[in-house]
């Protein structure tokens, strides 16, 4: 990869110390090529030698500017005023990364706080935080970790499970049914559509999106005014009462922060759990290290299994709101650009050693769950997933045994670091003390 990068370079400089890259000119990069999920850190650093601000072209997405280090991703992700979400802050129309030919239906849910900026976005934010944080100061590790063992429950007695369908996908669509309070009897029905439209992103199938999403919208709805006649238990409920200054969310809005929650925070979590696995499994020292002491190491563990397998390797795109110089490159008012944020993991600059896996890393500053206004807002909730996912998990199977590394079937879709199946054989051996 690196000489593809360097054609690309020898037209980069302009002999003044300002980069020469030009959007019309993007480097020859295979985004999602497999070197990109199995061998991570060298992938990016190749990115990172080609400089800090790259020009690319995405899938779907076309030419963006791409950040490659840890200071240019952090900066970019924390300047919300240079860039921005909204195209009518930059001169253009529509939201960064949401093509014309979107369906209707996902345009609707468009009307995200993560595709806000200030200051509806702050208001947006404001109103869910609250009921978000309300349930999380209730404790809810007890709850998430019994589902974990009810999924897992179904799993006893066989050679090989498939850890993604089995589990990892299982359990934070139970856990964000559950936080949503949606009745336990069309939580089957509501994973085979989530299923569906997270699948359906992937290449021609995305046509699929187009004939299940009226069908989900259509019942958050109807879920939505249940909860506005019958108040109940759970996060739709406590959204549709949110207030604050006597500022409410509209239907519309609470619609899409419905879906926003779901899809953000699924697929995610769900690559976050199998790609520790994996870590986990081929760093057998480090793993030894963390079950010696589960519930003291758990925290510092967690941080370090998302900084090195990081499972969203990059944001989602911003534009930018003028035209200005970021990182020795020119930048056009108008242009889009996204952070990757696992180059910003990996970036020697900010973490020594960044292709090892160091348990008790400290200080771990990662980008994991992205920074400035559009932090992660389910990051502690999906702390708590992973947290207790793997101690259910290894408490009740402690010897896994995985499939080779070219045996893994990574997910080819771009931003995301996963695995489509995880074949494991669970062998006996001793509890851990995460039990
Ligand atoms: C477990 C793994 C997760 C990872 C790695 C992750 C990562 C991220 C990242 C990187 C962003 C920023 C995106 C950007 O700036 O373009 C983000 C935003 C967001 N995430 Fe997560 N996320 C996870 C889980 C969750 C969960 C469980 C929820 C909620 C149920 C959630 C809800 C959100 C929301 C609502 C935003 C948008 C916040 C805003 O615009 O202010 N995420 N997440």
């Amino acid at each position: 990869m690196t000489s593809v990068i360097a054609s690309g370079r020898a037209a980069a400089s302009d002999g003044g110390g300002v980069s020469a890259y030009s959007l019309a000119n993007p480097l020859r990069v295979d985004l999602q090529s497999l070197e990109s999920k199995q061998d991570p850190f060298a992938f990016f650093a190749g990115l990172r030698d080609a400089g800090p601000v790259i020009p690319l072209k995405m899938p779907f997405v076309g030419r963006v500017w791409a950040t490659t280090t840890y200071d240019a991703t952090s900066a970019m992700l924390k300047d919300n005023r240079l860039f921005v979400q909204e195209g009518r802050h930059a001169g253009k129309s529509g939201v960064a990364g949401l093509s014309w030919w979107m369906p209707h239906a996902i345009k609707v849910l468009s009307n995200n706080m993560l595709l806000k900026d200030e200051p509806d976005h702050r208001r947006l934010r404001r109103l869910v935080d609250q009921a978000f944080q309300r349930r999380l100061v209730r404790g809810m590790r007890g709850e998430i970790e019994a589902l974990a063992d009810q999924i897992l429950d179904e799993t006893e007695g066989r050679h090989e499970i498939d850890l993604v369908s089995a589990y990892a996908r299982r359990f934070p669509l139970e856990v964000i049914c559950w936080l949503l309070g949606l009745p336990e009897e069309n939580r089957g029905k509501f994973a085979e559509w989530a299923n569906h439209m997270t699948s359906a992103l992937r290449g021609f199938a995305a046509l699929r999106i187009v004939f299940t999403m009226p069908g989900v919208v259509k019942y958050v709805r109807e879920q939505i005014e249940k909860c506005r006649k019958n108040p109940r238990e759970g996060l739709i409920s406590e959204l549709v009462q949110a207030e604050e200054d006597g500022d409410k969310l509209s239907e519309d809005e609470l619609l899409s922060m419905v879906f926003l929650l779901l899809f953000a925070g699924f697929e995610t979590t769900t690559h976050f759990i199998t790609d520790s696995v994996m870590a986990l499994e081929q760093n057998p020292e480090q793993k030894a290290f963390l079950f010696d002491n589960f519930h003291a190491r758990m925290e510092r563990a967690t941080e370090e299994l998302g900084r090195y397998t990081t499972p969203v390797q990059s944001t989602k795109p911003r534009y930018v709101a003028e035209n200005c110089e970021f990182f020795g490159q020119k930048l056009q008012r108008g242009e889009n650009i996204v952070g990757f944020l696992a180059a910003a993991n990996y970036d020697p600059a900010a973490f020594d050693e960044p292709g090892k896996l160091k348990l008790d890393r400290l200080p771990n500053p990662h980008l994991v769950f992205g920074t400035g206004i559009h932090f992660c807002l389910g990051m502690q909730l999906a702390r708590v997933e992973v947290q207790s996912a793997l101690s259910r998990l290894y408490a009740r199977y402690p010897n896994l045994e995985i499939p080779a590394p070219d045996e893994l079937q990574w997910i080819k879709r771009f931003g995301l670091r996963g695995v489509s199946a995880l074949a494991v054989r669970p062998h006996g051996g001793e509890m851990c003390r995460a039990a």
